[in-house]
């Protein structure tokens, strides 16, 4: 790991990221034992490796599996389910799954076909979807924090787009924990957000976590990997490059770049369908696409 100047064989690479990932936790006060925490599973490394690393250390954390219909040539959505259930089954851990389009009547590509310019990427349609039932799952059965398993690769890589169009809201909040801002949204965390890909991969591996493979079909040509191929250059001319960007990014606004987030929870009101937070008066943009 040049980033860190450090080289660790199986043994001690399997102490050190489950230690650096508790030091993390305490350092940004992401929650404790007594916390019901939520980990948002995709069938993927990271967030199998999470939910492995948060189990191992005692913390009480369930699964969460969002199906969203997404075929592509592998059955993706099916496989990754598969993926989840069998890292649950095989521990004897908890994972809610919720299937999109059984409990909402439409996949994640039909609701996109529906969306203004979602049939070119449901992407973005997707995150609304997945965002809205992840808190709203969390909310239900009464969890303390959701926690997803986005890594350094992941987050440097949203950053860079974000400063490069300036999206003031977005660099205020972009965050590896993001308060709930409402009683109706549960906190949510990033545990893994310091480790490189390489990283959580390496972990998933020497630990003999069974992940998918593949990314999602949708994810080809996808902006975030073009951003990530980028940080990848600079990280291989200078080691350590990435987590630089990120850790000095946090600094900087810790320190004041930005003004204080300018909104309240006051601007926030209930969708009349799901009865979830949202910022628009009526339909949350979520139901909206569904309803569409
Ligand atoms: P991605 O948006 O695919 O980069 O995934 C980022 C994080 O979101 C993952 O590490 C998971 O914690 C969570 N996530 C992604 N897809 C799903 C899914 N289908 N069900 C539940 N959680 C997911
Ligand atoms: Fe959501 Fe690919 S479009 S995971
Ligand atoms: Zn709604």
């Amino acid at each position: 790991m040049r980033q860190h100047k450090l080289g660790l064989c199986k043994t001690h690479f399997l102490e050190w990221l489950p230690q650096q990932t508790e030091r993390f936790i305490t350092k940004y006060k992401m929650f404790s034992r007594a916390d019901k925490v939520l980990v948002a599973v995709s069938g993927g490394k990271d967030s199998l490796a999470l939910w492995d690393i948060l189990n191992e250390a005692g913390y009480q954390a369930d699964g969460l599996y969002i199906g969203l219909g997404i075929e592509g040539e592998q059955n993706y959505s099916e496989r990754s389910l598969r993926f989840s259930q069998r890292f649950a089954e095989a521990r004897g851990l908890k994972l809610h799954t919720v299937d999109i389009q059984r409990e909402y009547g439409s996949s994640i590509p039909e609701i996109a076909e529906r969306t203004p310019k979602g049939d070119e990427k449901p992407c973005a349609v997707c995150g609304v979807s997945k965002r809205n039932i992840m808190n709203r799952v969390a909310r239900q059965h009464g969890y303390d924090v959701l926690a997803t398993g986005h890594n350094l690769d992941d987050e440097a890589a949203v950053l860079f787009s974000n400063t490069m169009h300036w999206l003031g809201n977005y660099l205020q909040r972009q965050s590896p924990v993001l308060e709930a801002a409402h009683p109706g949204l549960v906190r949510k965390v990033k545990p893994l957000f310091r480790f490189y890909e390489r990283e959580t991969a390496a972990y998933a591996l020497l630990r003999g976590i069974d992940y998918i493979y593949e990314e999602c079909p949708f994810s080809v040509g996808a902006k975030s990997i073009y951003y990530k191929e980028i940080l990848n250059r600079m990280e291989a001319d200078r080691p350590g490059a990435k987590l630089i960007f990120y850790l000095s990014f946090l600094r900087a606004r810790e320190t004041g770049l930005f003004a204080e987030p300018q909104r309240t929870t006051g601007e926030l009101s209930t969708c009349p369908n799901c009865g979830q937070p949202t910022a628009s008066p009526d339909l949350c943009a979520f139901c909206r696409m569904v309803a569409a």
